[in-house]
C-alpha cells in the first residue's frame, strides 16, 4: 500500500508544505519564501519570519492540497522539521503538524531539518551506502559518513562560521542583495581568481573553519575603501569563492582517500552552487566514486526533502507525541 506523507518545514525564511509519497515521489509542493521583505533588511529578521509563517501556514496548506488533488483524510502521517532553525519559525510549523495530527488523528513525525536536505538526494536518485554526505548550509557545514539509513557518525565540522554564512557576509561587503549565495556566485562568473585570501583551515583533520576567510575580506574591502581604492568586486568574488570551494574539495578528497567509500551525497543550500558540483564531479570522476546532488529546487529549503527524510521513520513507527518542540540546535550524531 503507498504512503502518502504530509510534510511540513519552516525552519528559516520559507513556509512550505509538500505531499510526498512512498519518500519518493513528490506529489505536491509548495514554498512560500519570505525572501523579499528580509532583503528589505539585508537578512532574515527572527521576529518578521516567525510573523510571516503564522500568515501563510493555512494558505500553504490549502494550496499543496489543492495541488495533490487530495484530502488530509488521505495522509498517512504529518511530518515537521522540529531543529536546527530559529526557534519562532520552527515553532509555527510545530504547532501546524500538532493540530493536523490531532484533528485528523494521524502520528507526527519529527524530522531533523539537516537529515531532510541529505534525504532530499533521495528523491530522483537513490542513495546507497555506505556514503560520505557533505551539508553545505546557511547554518552548517559538515562531513559525515553513513553507513546505514539514519546511521551517522561526523567526521568533521565548522569549528566557526558555516559556508553559507560567509557567502552571506561577503555578499553585504560587495553591497549584494541577500540572500547573498547566488548573488555572490553570479557576480563571480565575470571575475578572475586575482586576490590573494588565507587558507580557511591548514590542519589535517576534517574541522572546516571559515571565520579566518570572512574577516579578511571584510578587511580588504575596509582598507582598500579608506584609502580610496577601488575593490575589483568581480574578481573578489571569484577569488572567495575559489578559496571557499576548494577548501571543501580538499576535505571530501582526504574522506574519499581514507574511508575508501565511493559514493558522495552534497546537501543544504550550497549545494546549488555550480562551482562546487563541477569541483565536486571532477574529484568524483578522479576516484570513481558516485555524486549525488538535488536539483536546484530541492537544494535550498522544501518540504518536500522533510517527507522523504520521515518515510525512514513512519516504516519504522518513530513518532513522537504532542510534547514535540522546537530546538535551535539540532546535532545529527
Ligand atoms: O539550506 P538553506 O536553504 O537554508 C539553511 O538551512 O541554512 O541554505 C541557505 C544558504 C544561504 O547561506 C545561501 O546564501 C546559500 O545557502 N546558497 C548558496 C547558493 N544558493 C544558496 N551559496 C552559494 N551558491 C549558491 N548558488
Ligand atoms: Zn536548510
Amino acid at each position: 500500500m503507498d504512503t502518502y506523507i504530509l510534510a511540513i518545514e519552516s525552519s528559516c525564511d520559507e513556509t512550505s508544505m509538500a505531499v510526498v509519497k512512498n519518500g519518493k515521489e513528490v506529489v505536491a509542493l509548495t514554498i512560500a519564501t519570505q525572501m523579499d521583505t528580509h532583503a528589505l533588511y539585508g537578512g532574515v529578521v527572527p521576529e518578521i519570519a516567525s510573523r510571516m509563517h503564522t500568515e501563510a501556514i493555512t494558505l500553504v496548506l490549502e494550496d499543496v492540497l489543492k495541488k495533490a488533488n487530495m484530502k488530509m483524510e488521505d495522509m498517512n502521517a504529518i511530518a515537521v522539521a522540529y531543529a536546527p532553525g530559529l526557534t519562532g519559525s520552527l515553532i509555527v510549523g510545530i504547532e501546524a503538524a500538532k493540530t493536523l495530527a490531532l484533528i485528523y488523528n494521524k502520528p507526527l513525525i519529527a524530522v531533523n531539518h539537516l537529515i531532510g536536505h541529505i534525504y532530499a538526494n533521495n528523491i530522483e536518485d537513490e542513495m546507497e551506502y555506505p556514503m560520505l554526505a557533505l551539508i553545505v548550509s546557511g547554518g552548517h557545514t559538515e562531513l559525515l559518513v553513513m553507513e546505514d539509513d539514519y546511521t551517522f557518525r561526523k567526521l568533521g565540522e565548522t569549528l566557526d562560521d558555516a559556508i553559507g554564512e560567509c557567502y552571506d557576509k561577503v555578499a553585504r561587503v560587495l553591497d549584494l542583495k541577500y540572500p547573498g549565495g547566488p548573488n555572490v556566485e553570479k557576480l563571480a562568473l565575470e571575475g578572475r581568481h586575482t586576490y590573494t585570501l588565507p587558507k580557511p583551515v591548514m590542519d589535517d583533520t576534517y574541522n572546516f573553519s571559515y571565520s579566518g576567510l570572512k574577516s579578511a575580506i571584510i578587511n580588504l574591502v575596509h582598507n582598500e575603501s579608506q584609502r580610496g581604492n577601488e575593490i575589483r568586486r568581480a574578481d573578489l568574488a571569484k577569488s572567495f569563492q575559489e578559496v571557499a570551494i576548494d577548501e571543501l574539495v580538499r576535505k571530501v578528497e582526504k574522506a574519499l582517500k581514507e574511508t575508501k567509500i565511493k559514493r558522495l551525497v552534497v546537501a543544504g543550500g550550497v549545494s546549488a552552487n555550480k562551482y562546487l558540483k563541477e569541483e565536486m564531479q571532477k574529484l568524483c570522476d578522479k576516484y570513481e566514486a558516485k555524486l549525488l546532488i538535488p536539483r536546484l529546487l530541492y537544494c535550498t529549503d522544501n518540504a518536500a526533502m522533510i517527507g522523504a527524510a520521515a518515510y525512514p521513520l513512519y516504516l519504522k513507527k518513530e513518532f513522537s507525541d504532542f510534547r514535540l518542540n522546537a530546538s535551535s540546535s539540532g546535532d545529527i550524531c
